[in-house]
């Protein structure tokens, strides 16, 4: 059985703590509750348990003999059925979690947050949670320190990031998270196992009951359709929809190795990516390339141009062709002329670029890339071109990246830029010339929306390429 002594100075609050499923529990034997009036262990007539802050400030704080008299009668200090302040429990090490021991919890505003972890610590460990709810600015703060140098586990905790009165509120909130893990408690064990803050690191997915139909909302049909393979793929991609939008933390946080390939395209499509080796999803975003962005972009060509050149290429060839056309000269000077060429990044949240695409936009309906065997002629989307034909010049992927789902992000992005800048254009098209021996690029862009064209020959340093060409419209669907 646990054990919860609440010290307060308004004992009468946790009368709350008989309903429900807490009251059940107590009377049940699982746990017992106790509240106490702080005032009890003052010894003045007008049973003062605060004085005024030292140092000067607003507010009052409370007093440590008071608080110190009021524990250690609780913890039973002096007695000889006391455990609580042998440090023994304390001094286990490792097994510490697990050793049944008293918890001195604090709740006050400037508290570690309290968590799903600490709750199940508490729950697993704990034979006696004494909780010590302050008012005003807090409880001298000699309390706390005082019992965890004597051996007790003082968690002092907060709710969130809001200022209450008290901790009473606290209080109540621990007594219920920490009751609901004792065993014993919870009628269906799986119900432990999908919350949120459950194992999975995810929040709980929506949920839903009849009626089907209620106020022209609909329960989402796969709920009814009895696929249950369905059903948890629709379920763990609404948690992680929800768990992206409201808690960003807790996506950074998931181990990758728990994601199977649906969790990592759901995570994509929500602008996480796991790089090869990653333990973690990492947050990236796909932007407009900008000056000052010309020495992290010239590097990142230099290293993945090599990394996707077809093996007979030689060493001088390939530094050649970086050097004539991916130096950071180069790349200053496109920059700098945002009108004929749109760099598009990928950037990752630490700041790192892992992706990019270069493009070329003509003037007017013209061509670009007319000495790079531009299809002029060719159909796009299936019929005669009317506008500009732009060239999707470069579109490399650093290597730890690839197959992450970095290079979809960066083409919806490249799209939807090149799409806007020839919006005025009733046909506007965009090609592009890959290595004709490349099958897995080939295979991609006609993933993306493109057909092939035509063939062209592509010099690199000394070298000649046979190179397919490509080519799709840019109209947003
Ligand atoms: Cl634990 N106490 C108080 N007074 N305010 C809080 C809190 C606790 N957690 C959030 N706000």
């Amino acid at each position: 059985m646990m054990r919860f002594d609440i010290i307060s100075v308004f004992p009468e609050f946790f009368e709350v703590l008989d309903l429900s499923l807490i009251g059940k529990a107590q009377e049940r034997g699982i746990l017992s509750i106790s509240s106490h009036d702080l005032r009890d262990w003052t010894d003045d007539p007008h049973r003062t348990v605060d004085d005024s802050p030292a140092g000067g400030g607003a507010g009052m704080v409370m007093r440590p003999d008071v608080w110190g008299k009021a524990i250690d009668s609780i913890l039973g200090v002096g007695t000889v059925a006391s455990t609580a302040l042998a440090p023994s429990a304390e001094c286990t090490g490792e097994d510490s979690a697990v050793v049944p021991h008293t918890v001195l919890a604090v709740p006050t505003p400037s508290g570690v947050p309290l968590t799903q972890r600490t709750c199940e610590r508490i729950a697993r460990g704990a034979q006696h949670v004494v909780i010590a709810c302050g008012r005003y600015e807090g409880i001298d703060a000699r309390v706390a320190h005082y019992y965890a140098q004597s051996g007790v586990d003082v968690i002092e905790y907060s709710l969130g990031d809001y200022v209450l009165n008290g901790g009473e509120v606290a209080a109540v909130a621990l007594v219920e998270a920490v009751g609901r893990l004792l065993p014993g408690m919870v009628g269906n064990p799986d119900s432990l196992v999908e919350e949120s803050h459950g194992a999975a690191g995810l929040l709980e997915y929506p949920v839903y009951t009849r009626p089907v139909q209620w106020r022209e909302l609909a329960i989402p049909p796969v709920l009814l359709s009895g696929h249950h393979g369905d059903t948890a793929r629709w379920r763990k991609d609404r948690a992680l929809e929800r768990t992206a939008a409201r808690r960003a933390d807790m996506v950074r946080q998931l181990d990758a190795e728990s994601l199977d390939k649906g969790d990592k395209a759901m995570l994509a499509g929500l602008g996480y990516l796991v790089a090869r080796g990653g333990e973690h999803p990492v947050s990236v975003t796909a932007r407009r390339a900008e000056p000052a962005d010309a020495c992290a972009l010239a590097e990142l060509a230099a290293r993945t141009f090599p990394d996707a050149a077809p093996a007979y290429l030689t060493e001088e060839s390939i530094d050649s062709f970086v050097r004539q056309n991916l130096s950071l000269e180069v790349f200053r000077e496109l920059l700098a002329d945002t009108l004929h060429y749109y760099a598009i990044v990928l950037e990752a949240e630490d700041g790192r670029l892992i992706g990019y695409t270069l493009s070329i936009v003509p003037d007017g309906d013209g061509v670009a890339g007319s000495d790079e065997g531009a299809p002029v002629d060719a159909l796009i989307d299936g019929r005669e071109r009317r506008g500009p034909l732009t060239e999707l010049s470069k579109f490399y992927i650093d290597r730890d990246w690839r197959g992450s789902g970095a290079a979809d992000i960066l083409w919806e992005y490249t799209f939807r830029a090149l799409a806007q800048a020839c919006a005025d254009w009733e046909n506007p098209g965009v090609f592009l010339g890959t290595n004709a021996a490349n099958r897995r690029a080939r295979h991609a862009y006609r993933k993306l929306g493109f057909d092939e064209v035509g063939e062209r020959t592509f010099m690199v340093g000394e070298q000649d390429n046979h190179d397919v060409v490509f080519a799709r419209g840019l109209r947003v669907p």
